[in-house]
């Protein structure tokens, strides 16, 4: 992995999420429906650690195409959102989802780490899956603070794990080598490249992907960024186990296969199948096994009243 500048880690961020945003939420499932919806209030309430109650003013960094703050809205928990995101072109397509919900959204282009809003002007802020691309997560969190209302509340989900991300390479290497047996099995062809890189720019985009996941958390340094950014009553979860350890042999198993020929009884099964092992993990693992094992860390603080 090449030392990268902060400049270089943003420029590379841009560009991938630029390019990734058209085809962004096919990729990774999302969707604004009441099963989203539920999962992200789920989510949000796990990170909380219990009921949420109604936000008034939220903001999100690194919102992408709006998968957590156009879901919280959708569903009642946050009535005012303002999206941020480094990449136009992300911002573009949570502008689209929101106009085809119906649900009002503000949008600005905004580095996490220096954030072009007033101090105390939200009562959430969040974020999904972001601060693992961030140069400087500690100023991300200083920036946090200072636009958090006293008694605000901020969550970050979705944040690799140090020991989550070495385990998951078991399910990778195991997806990679059942692929032709299970190729055999459901009677699909292998993939070709221009099944999924439609042209050569969009190989180039790809091969960023490996430059912008610049870092994994244990759940202590989480706790000491927040704690050092000013927050109390800092709490660290994890979640996703099981679940995502059959999402990652399922999807390195399906990225081997010609599209078209994998069959829609698959995809059901694998989408079941996740769903499942979601719930296995959210009732039985997540609440015995130390925060520290699970593929996904989140981080709930609180500014404390003056
Ligand atoms: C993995 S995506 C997650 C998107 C969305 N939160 C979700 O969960 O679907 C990470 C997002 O962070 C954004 N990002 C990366 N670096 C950033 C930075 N320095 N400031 C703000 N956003 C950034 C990317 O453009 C991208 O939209």
């Amino acid at each position: 992995m090449p030392v990268l500048s902060p400049a270089e880690i943003r420029d590379f961020n841009i560009r991938y999420h630029d390019a990734a945003a058209v085809d962004y939420d096919a990729k990774w499932s999302i969707d604004f429906g009441p099963l989203a919806r539920s999962q992200t209030r789920r989510k949000l309430e796990k990170a909380l650690g219990g009921p949420a109650p109604a936000f008034s003013r939220a903001l999100e960094l690194g919102a992408g195409t709006g998968y957590f703050s156009l879901n919280l809205l959708v569903g009642g928990v946050i009535a005012r959102a303002t999206a941020t995101d480094i990449s136009v072109g992300m911002l573009a397509a949570l502008k689209a989802n929101a106009e085809r919900l119906g649900v009002d959204v503000e949008t600005v282009r905004s580095d996490a780490e220096s954030l072009p809003f007033a101090d105390a002007s939200f009562d959430l802020v969040s974020g999904h899956a972001v601060l693992h691309h961030l140069p400087d997560p500690a100023r991300a969190l200083r920036e946090c603070f200072r636009v958090l209302a006293p008694g605000g509340t901020l969550v970050f989900a979705g944040e690799p794990s140090v020991t989550g991300d070495r385990l998951a390479r078991v399910p990778k290497r195991a997806g990679a080598a059942l692929a032709p047996l299970w190729r055999a099995a459901i009677g699909a062809g292998a993939a070709t490249p221009t099944d999924h890189d439609h042209n050569a720019s969009e190989l180039a985009d790809r091969r960023l992907e490996a430059l912008v996941d610049i870092r994994t958390f244990s759940p202590n340094e989480l706790t000491r960024l927040a704690r050092a950014a000013g927050f109390t009553s800092v709490a660290v979860r994890g979640e996703e186990l099981l679940a995502n350890w059959f999402g990652w042999t399922s999807r390195v198993l399906e990225s081997t296969a010609a599209p078209d020929d994998i069959p829609w009884l698959w995809r059901r099964f694998a989408c079941r199948g996740y769903l499942a092992l979601q719930a296995v993990d959210r009732r039985l693992l997540e609440p015995l096994l130390p925060a520290a094992l699970f593929y996904n860390l989140m981080l709930c603080a609180k500014r404390g009243e003056y």
